[in-house]
């Protein structure tokens, strides 16, 4: 079964995946280009990033997806998040993706350039204002994501509020790193996934060798942690010496500072550390992950990236009809073993188990309610039947009576 395209206002791309911006200078031309040529939406990571150099990449990028999606992520956090806005308009830019903040002029400048603008939102609440100021679409990012968290909550229990309260197509952003993981945000209603750290450790990503091989070494649990950011919300990264000593505060207080968050509190730079991770810096750098980058083991071509999701999401979508089918199939086991093997065995592999416990509560739970349902049906029929032959006792009764009495008889029974 084909995926969805995945249409932003009068964007529409040939798959529903957006590459998560990543700054600083992670996701440049080479990234976004190469997930655009796919037929995915490419996005450059324009925090932090002079105007002429933003200007560069665009059109890199652009020469590399000619009939592509481009577009910008910025924080509305950045100083010069103005100035870059409107430098990616001038530029022709297909879409601009704002997060860690909210700004309500940012949708004032892309509806006159009729650039399609997508807020980076986590909660319901947000989502709506978000769509009542004109957004083209939203991307729910849960506390999965890599980078700044504006929430504690899953990705997977926010998208169905979202889904709830707006009708722009939801985004879902957070762990998703396979093919099986989009499947599971698009048949939560979800109209798209957006993914970070599959294509932070991705050949084409703009991260230094040392990062990415952070990124291939970080396999357990305690391997990623939540700082607490100079932006002043937390953020997911990969421990490191750097990353501890922020957790201990004992990073050094920065001399000089650029100015470049219009809050910041100074605790440490977070430009220059994230700077130094992306130019190879290990011990000094702070290298943002999703906490799911434990899950992706090798560095992988966008290419074979794409790919291997399409192959497995639609592996588990063609799947999901005959799952759908399961309370109507009551000796479904017979059906299980009809099943060609293979499908078998690549669902297998494809459920997770909470995938699987949900699918089995979904299911308990309508047929309980069928069951229920059946029941108060065969009460009212009982009492029904109950109260026509009370009736017809009635009469029968009145009936002898008046036979015994040798009166006239009282009409017909019933
Ligand atoms: C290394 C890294 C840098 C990131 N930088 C940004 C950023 O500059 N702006 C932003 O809005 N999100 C940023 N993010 C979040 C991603 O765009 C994306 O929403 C998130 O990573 C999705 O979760 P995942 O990593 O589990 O796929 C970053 C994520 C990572 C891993």
């Amino acid at each position: 079964m084909q995926l969805p395209t995945l249409n932003i206002g009068k964007l529409h791309a040939k798959l529903p995946f957006v590459q998560g911006g990543m700054a600083i200078r992670l996701s440049l031309s080479k990234l976004a280009g190469a997930v655009a040529r796919e037929g995915g939406i490419g996005l450059i990571a324009a925090t932090a990033l002079p105007l002429d150099e933003l200007r560069r990449e665009i059109r890199a990028a652009r020469k590399l997806a000619p009939e592509g999606i481009i577009g910008i992520n910025i924080m509305v956090a950045a100083s010069s998040f103005a100035e870059t806005v409107k430098t990616a308009i001038e530029e022709k830019i297909d879409l601009v993706v704002a997060g860690a903040g909210f700004s309500r002029d940012v949708f004032d400048w892309c509806k006159e350039a009729a650039t399609e603008f997508v807020p980076i939102v986590s909660s319901a609440k947000l989502a709506r204002i978000a769509e009542r100021l004109g957004a083209s679409a939203v991307i729910v990012e849960g506390a999965e994501a890599g980078g700044h968290l504006g929430t504690s909550r899953s990705v997977k229990d926010i998208v169905p509020e979202v889904l709830a309260a707006v009708k722009i197509p939801v985004i879902g952003a957070g762990a998703i790193v396979n093919g099986y993981d989009v499947a599971a945000m698009l048949r939560l209603g979800a109209a798209g996934v957006q993914i970070g750290s599959r294509f932070a450790a991705s050949t084409e990503s703009a991260a230094s060798d040392v990062m990415k091989e952070a990124y291939v070494r970080a396999s357990k649990p305690e391997d990623i942690i939540i700082i607490q950011s100079t932006v002043g919300l937390p953020a997911q990264a990969i421990r490191t010496p750097f990353s501890e000593a922020i957790l201990q505060d004992t990073v050094p207080r920065p001399t000089v500072c650029t100015n470049c968050l219009k809050h910041c509190t100074r605790r440490f730079c977070l430009s220059q550390a994230l700077i130094r991770a992306q130019q190879g810096d290990g011990e000094t750098g702070l290298i943002f992950a999703g906490s799911n980058m434990l899950r992706i083991p090798s560095i992988l071509p966008v290419k074979d990236i794409v790919a291997k999701m399409v192959t497995e999401a639609q592996a588990v979508r063609s799947y999901l009809p005959w799952r759908e089918l399961l309370p109507q199939v009551p000796r479904w086991t017979g059906k299980l073993r009809s099943m060609p093997i293979r499908q078998i065995a690549v669902e297998r592999v494809a459920l997770t188990w909470e995938d699987t416990c949900s699918a089995l509560a979904d299911t308990r739970a309508e047929l309980a309610d069928k069951r229920a349902e059946i029941r108060e049906k065969r009460r009212g029929l009982v009492a029904k039947r109950a109260a026509v032959w009370k009736r017809v006792h009635a009469r029968i009764g009145a009936w002898k009576q008046a036979m015994v009495k040798g009166e006239e008889p009282l009409g017909t029974i019933g």
